[in-house]
C-alpha cells in the first residue's frame, strides 16, 4: 500500500477532536481512508453493511473498474486470457502472479493433473445423500469432507501444505462435480482420464457412461474452458470474503473452500445463472416473447419481489466483460449445434435488448452479467440446470484458494471480526418462570 500525501480528517459536531485519517493509494483504483485506530481513538465504529464503502483487504490478484466495465487477473485483460491462455495457464497466473512459460505450463499441468482422482472411499460418503440431492448441497459436503482424506495438507500455515492442497483443489474439482452429477442420474462414476484436457476431461467424466464413451468436441471443451475462466476469480465477492474470513480462524483450506461453495449457492451470486435459466424457462411456458413485456412490468414492480435474473451486478455499472465474452461463446456453441433457433435463445436476446432500451434498467445501469449467458450455454453443451452453480463453484476454486493464500501470507492478517450497531434491549433481569 502506497501512503497519499492526502490526508482524511474527521470532525464530529459535537466538540469532540478531530482525527486525521492516513489514505493509501492502490496501483489503480480508488484510494481507501484508514480507519483501523478510529475505535482506539474516538470509540466510534464505522457502519457499512454490505460493504459498500469498505475495502476489506489489499489485494493483487484481481482488479474490476464497474464503470468501465473492465476486469484484470494479475493486471492482464480478462479479453485476453480468455482468447489467448487455456483455464490451467490462468490457475498458474492467479496462484503465482505470472503466466507460465512452456516448461513452467507443462509442469503445472502435470501436476494438477496427477491428483485429478479423489479417494475411493469418497464414493461410500457420497452414497449418503438422497439421490435427489442438490448438488450444491452435495458439493458442500464433499468438499468439505476433502479435510477428513487429505490429512497432509491441512495446517494452513504451513506453506507446503497451501500448496498441496491448492493443487488437490483444483484437480479434484471437476471430479467431485460429475460425481455428484452420476449420483443424481444413477450411472456409474467415470474416473478421470489423464491424456485429455482439463476440460474435455471434465465432460467425459460428466457425459461417457462404461459403454459409451464421450469424444469431446473442440468446440465446446472450448466453451466450458471459458466457461472455467471467466469464472476464476472476481476480487472480494461474497463467497470470496467468506473464503478469507472462514480462513482467517485459521482452519483448513478444505473447510474454507467449502464455507466459498456454501455461499456461492444463493441465487443473489452464483446461484443466478440456475435461477437465470429457470426464469427463461418459466417466461417460455407462460407464452413466450409475446410475453416479454408483461414480465418487464412484473420486474419494475417492487411489490412483485421479481428481479430479472442475470442482470445487475454491485461492482459492474457497465456491461459486465465476461458477458460480452460469454455472449460471444453463445453464439459460436449454438451455430456448432445447430440450435440457433433455439427459442430460449431468441427469448433470452428478446429479453436483453427490451431490458437495455428500458428506462428503470438505463437508470439503475444494469447491464447483463455473466450468468444472463453462462446458462444457456451450459443448457446447450447439456449440462443439467441444477448443475450450473456446481460448476461456477469448480472454476471459482482457483480465486478462493489464490485469495485465501494471499490473505494467509499477509504479514498483517487477522481473524476477521466486524463489529456492529447494537440496537436490542439494554441489560434486564430474568424473571422466573411463572412471572414472565
Ligand atoms: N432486476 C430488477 N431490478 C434490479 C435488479 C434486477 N436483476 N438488480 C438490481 N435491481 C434494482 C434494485 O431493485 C434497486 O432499485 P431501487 O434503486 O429502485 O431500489 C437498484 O436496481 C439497485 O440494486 P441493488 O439491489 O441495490 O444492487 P446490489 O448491488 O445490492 O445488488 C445484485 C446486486 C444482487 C447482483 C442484484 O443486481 C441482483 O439481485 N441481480 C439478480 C441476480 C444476479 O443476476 N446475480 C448475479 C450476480 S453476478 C455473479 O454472482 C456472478
Amino acid at each position: 500500500m502506497i501512503p497519499s500525501d492526502v490526508k482524511a480528517t474527521l470532525s464530529f459536531s459535537d466538540g469532540s477532536p478531530n482525527m486525521d485519517l492516513p489514505l493509501y493509494k492502490g496501483t489503480i483504483g480508488p484510494d481507501v481512508i484508514d480507519i483501523r485506530k478510529l475505535y482506539a481513538q474516538t470509540g466510534k465504529f464505522t457502519y457499512d453493511p454490505g460493504f459498500l464503502s469498505t475495502a476489506s483487504c489489499n489485494s493483487t490478484i484481481t482488479y474490476i473498474d464497474g464503470d468501465k466495465g473492465e476486469l484484470l487477473y494479475r493486471g492482464y485483460p480478462i479479453e485476453q486470457l480468455a482468447t489467448s491462455c487455456d483455464y490451467l495457464e490462468t490457475c498458474y497466473l492467479l496462484l503465482y502472479g505470472e503466466l507460465p512459460n512452456p516448461a513452467q505450463k507443462e509442469e503445472f499441468v502435470a501436476r494438477v493433473t496427477n491428483h485429478t482422482m479423489v479417494n475411493e472411499q469418497m464414493q461410500f460418503f457420497l452414497r449418503g445423500f438422497r439421490r435427489d440431492a442438490h448438488p450444491m448441497a452435495v458439493m458442500t459436503g464433499l468438499v468439505g469432507a476433502m479435510s477428513a482424506f487429505y490429512h497432509d495438507s491441512t495446517d494452513i500455515n504451513n506453506p507446503e501444505h497451501r500448496e498441496i492442497a491448492a493443487i488437490r483443489l483444483i484437480a479434484k474439482m471437476p471430479t467431485l462435480v460429475a460425481m455428484a452429477y452420476k449420483y443424481t442420474v444413477g450411472q456409474p462414476y467415470i474416473y478421470p482420464k489423464n491424456d485429455l484436457s482439463y476440460a474435455g476431461n471434465f465432460m467425459r467424466m460428466m457425459f461417457a457412461t462404461p459403454c459409451e464413451d464421450y469424444k469431446p468436441n473442440d468446440v465446446l471443451v472450448r466453451a466450458m474452458d471459458r466457461i472455467f475462466i471467466l469464472h476464476a476469480d472476481h476480487e472480494q465477492n461474497a463467497s470470496t470474503s467468506t473464503v478469507r474470513l472462514c480462513g482467517s480462524s485459521g482452519t483448513n483450506p478444505f473447510a474454507a473452500i467449502a464455507a466459498g461453495v456454501a455461499c456461492l449457492w444463493g441465487p443473489a451470486h452464483g446461484g443466478a445463472n440456475e435461477a437465470a435459466l429457470n426464469m427463461l424457462e418459466d417466461i417460455q411456458r407462460n407464452g413466450g416473447v409475446a410475453k416479454i413485456g408483461e414480465f418487464i412490468k412484473q420486474v419494475k414492480d417492487k411489490n412483485s419481489g421479481v428481479k430479472l435474473m442475470g442482470f445487475g451486478h454491485r461492482v459492474y455499472k457497465n456491461y459486465d466483460p465476461r458477458a460480452k465474452l460469454m455472449r460471444e461463446t453463445c453464439h459460436e456453441v449454438l451455430d456448432e449445434l445447430g440450435l440457433h433457433n433455439d427459442p430460449m435463445f431468441k427469448l433470452a436476446m428478446e429479453l436483453e435488448k427490451i431490458a437495455l432500451e428500458d428506462e428503470y434498467f438505463v437508470a439503475r445501469k444494469l447491464y447483463p452479467n455473466v450468468d444472463f449467458y453462462s446458462g444457456i450455454v451450459q443448457r446447450a453443451i447439456g449440462i443439467p440446470v441444477p448443475l450450473f452453480t456446481a460448476i461456477f463453484s469448480l472454476a471459482r476454486t482457483v480465486g478462493w484458494i489464490a485469495q485465501l493464500n494471499e490473505m494467509i501470507g499477509d504479514p498483517e492478517y487477522k481473524i476477521g471480526r466486524p463489529r456492529q450497531l447494537y440496537v436490542g434491549a439494554t441489560a434486564r433481569n430474568v424473571k422466573p418462570i411463572g412471572e414472565r
